[in-house]
């Protein structure tokens, strides 16, 4: 069988050629990396959960009406999406201050917000993906005013979404960032929600005990991050269950 094409290495996934044009697939690496790869290991088993959390969250958008470049999971680690043109930004929505809100603005981290905030990143690893306004978004053309309104509304949709469904088990849905991608059908464009929905890219924390069940457990060296992802995987009832195979059954 023919090697298949590389099409993009990034820190966590691999892209390559899809089997139809138009098509990727999109591998999950076990490789975890935080400011800016400063920081790395190997943890094992996060692409498999990482790949089914994914597929969980984009079926789910889809089911919405929300459109995502999810096709259909291939393996553990694999899935086919849609190729699109990333937009160079990386779209983070808050509901609660954490991370590099709480340091710029001195926001005790869990400060409830008073309003989801969006913000905007421009993709770029050399210079540490800095937050930009809308102003240098329009001024440098790396997205137009109603991208720029349309990337708002898609990341609020997936904000409400994923929100409810974390509210549901037991998660608070702390913050999140999301990459969204131009796809074309001749003239026409339509921007879709990209890359990965997983605790790499997401805040959740227990509401209960406030324990983290996302990548800050790496960042700041809490614990497992297996463990962290595999109970997230658990109470959406992804993991398969130990069901006894023998036994006395209930009938009717
Ligand atoms: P921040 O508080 O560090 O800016 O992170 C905000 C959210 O974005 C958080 O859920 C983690 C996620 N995130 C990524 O997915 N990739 C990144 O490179 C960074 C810095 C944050
Ligand atoms: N994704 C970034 C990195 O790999 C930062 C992070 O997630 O904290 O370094």
């Amino acid at each position: 069988m023919a090697r298949r094409k590389k099409i993009y290495e990034g820190k966590a996934k691999i892209l390559y050629e899809g089997p139809e044009p138009g098509t990727l697939v999109q591998y999950f690496k076990d490789d975890a990396t935080a400011f800016n790869a400063v920081k790395k290991d190997v943890i094992e088993g996060k692409g498999v959960l990482n790949n089914r959390l994914s597929e969980h969250f984009m079926v789910g958008l889809a089911t919405l009406g929300v459109p995502t470049h999810f096709i259909k999971r291939l393996n553990m680690r694999e899935q086919l999406v849609h190729q699109v043109e990333i937009i160079p930004l990386e779209v983070i929505v808050r509901n609660v201050a954490a991370g590099s809100l709480s340091k710029m603005l001195g926001i005790e981290e869990g400060t409830q917000l008073p309003r989801p905030i969006v913000e905007f990143c421009y993709k770029d690893d050399a210079l540490g993906d800095p937050l930009v306004a809308e102003e240098h978004i329009l001024a440098f053309n790396w997205a137009s005013q109603q991208d720029l309104d349309d990337m708002v509304a898609l990341a609020l949709r997936v904000n409400d979404y994923l929100s409810g469904l974390m509210y549901g088990v037991g998660i608070k849905l702390v913050d999140f960032k999301i990459e969204i991608g131009r796809q074309f059908d001749g003239d026409f464009q339509r921007l879709i929600i990209a890359d990965e929905i997983s605790p790499d890219s997401c805040r959740l924390w227990d509401i209960k005990t406030g324990e983290k069940l996302d990548k800050d457990v790496f960042r700041r060296d809490l614990g497992s991050l297996s463990d962290a992802y595999t109970e997230v995987a658990n109470r959406l009832g992804l993991m398969p269950q130990n069901k006894p195979t023998t036994g006395p059954k209930l009938v009717n």
